[in-house]
């Protein structure tokens, strides 16, 4: 299988960034014990603060990947054009969260792109990105087996 995780904006700074919310691990040293979790999936991972190119990223991964793993960030809450991206592409996308957005400004509350998505994790610190990835191995399990 093959998986990219793409995060949004801000999220480079995962480990340094308001750690009492996103905790203090940086998400490359997360990333090395995901893929050591999971070493039949070939997990590779995208970072831009740049709305743009996160469609872009999306657009290229989405007819050749079997999922993607998708923290929009801050443009979850604003961007229809990310939201499209979704729509456009043949693989699913699992929306990510590793705070509980549903517990913290009601701004957050509200997502563009979870109508465009497979589901939503949110609130299981960076966990949430491996539930994601158990979620999109069962959807992949589910459609070798009608195949
Ligand atoms: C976030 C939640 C967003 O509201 C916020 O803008 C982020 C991170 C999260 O992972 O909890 O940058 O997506």
């Amino acid at each position: 299988m093959n998986i990219i995780i793409i995060n949004g904006p801000n999220l480079n700074l995962l480990g340094k960034r308001e750690p009492e919310i996103y905790g203090s691990l940086s998400f490359d040293d997360y990333l090395e014990s995901l893929q050591e979790k999971y070493p039949d999936i070939n997990i590779s991972y995208y970072q831009s603060n740049i709305e743009g190119e996160l469609v872009n990223i999306i657009q290229e991964t989405g007819f050749i990947s079997d999922g993607i793993v998708l923290n929009a960030a801050a443009y979850t809450h604003t961007s229809v054009a990310i939201a499209d991206a979704i729509r456009s592409i043949k693989c699913p996308v699992v929306e990510v969260h590793i705070s509980n957005v549903h517990k913290r400004e009601e701004f957050r509350h509200f997502s563009y792109l979870s109508p465009a998505c497979m589901g939503v994790i949110a609130g299981f610190g960076l966990d949430s990105y491996r539930l994601a990835i158990e979620a999109l191995i069962n959807a992949n399990k589910e459609l070798q087996d009608e195949h």
